[in-house]
């Protein structure tokens, strides 16, 4: 079974087959664990979390025995190749464990330091997102692109938070701004899938801080190759373990630069409606 990893063309049929595979095993424990209820018992979820990373990681050892492989469950697997894996097996775990269906399997590969292929599967949409490096971005086959939307004030972005050390986390600052000067933002809880849908325009931007290369890896290559920009916040070009990740259209980039330079600076902040005020 072994593909042959001098030629690009072969990767992407496989990673969605893989792709597709996990995702399918992740809704036979997202049923399961909708049948049993949530009582505060995540063990279905890290299962399901252990067991897609499992059956991936095989599945990649049967098609390339040789490449390195980073997941997030089970660390590197460091062979000393020029390709690696970065595997987010299940993208959008609390989702998951409280039977919000939004989540996904994220897959990217690297050649030499550089992103060439990503897969990100939705299995509970059935929406299978692939990019290759110089060859465009896709959902179910159909070419996508970024959104036209050039203006802030008319964007619609999207954000998260991470699940650990939330106390440490700024970004409900931003939040607060970002939600001012935009039509809005979503915390949908799955940053590969909020990197999708910046690459198809739905929406057109997207940041988080301390990300991994396993949430971003897919993502990101997905939104360059449909025409996008991705950098980090304060603008410096972005690495896959630069942690905090900015995507946009392109179009509202710099506006968006802007806004987090205004923030950190501690300029311009419109202060938090106090809710003793509010009840009163
Ligand atoms: C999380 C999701 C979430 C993001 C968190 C990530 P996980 O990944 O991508 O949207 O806000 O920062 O940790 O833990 O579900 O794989
Ligand atoms: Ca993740
Ligand atoms: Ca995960």
């Amino acid at each position: 079974m072994l593909s042959n990893s001098s030629n690009h063309d072969s990767f992407l049929p496989t990673m969605d087959t893989i792709a597709r595979e996990a995702g399918a095993l992740l809704m036979d424990y997202f049923h399961q664990h909708l049948k049993v209820e949530y009582k505060g018992d995540a063990d279905l979820v890290t299962a399901a979390d252990r067991a897609s990373e499992v059956l991936i990681r095989e599945r990649i050892r049967q098609h390339w025995p040789s490449h390195d492989v980073l997941g997030e469950e089970q660390g590197l697997n460091d062979q000393g190749s020029d390709y690696r894996w970065y595997v987010d097996p299940l993208d959008g775990t609390t989702n998951f464990a409280h039977g919000f269906p939004v989540f996904s399997v994220s897959m990217a590969l690297e050649h030499k330091g550089r992103l060439i292929a990503g897969v990100i599967y939705d299995p509970t949409r059935d929406e299978l997102f692939s990019a290759e490096a110089g060859r465009g971005a896709h959902l179910n086959g159909e070419s996508i692109r970024v959104s036209q939307i050039a203006n802030l004030a008319e964007s619609l972005v999207s954000t998260g938070f991470p699940s650990h050390k939330r106390h440490k986390n700024p970004n409900i600052h931003f939040y607060h701004q970002i939600t001012l000067h935009t039509h809005g933002v979503r915390r949908a809880g799955s940053a590969a899938l909020d990197l999708c849908n910046v690459a198809c325009g739905r929406f057109d931007g997207f940041w988080e801080f301390n990300l991994n290369p396993w949430d971003t890896a897919a993502g990101v290559l997905m939104v360059q190759e449909a025409g996008g920009q991705v950098s980090r916040i304060d603008g410096a070009p972005f690495e896959l373990n630069s942690k905090e990740t900015l995507a946009s259209n392109g179009l509202i980039h710099q506006a968006l630069l802007r806004e987090f330079k205004e923030i950190f600076a501690g300029r311009g902040i419109e202060p938090l409606p106090d809710p003793r005020e509010y009840k009163r």
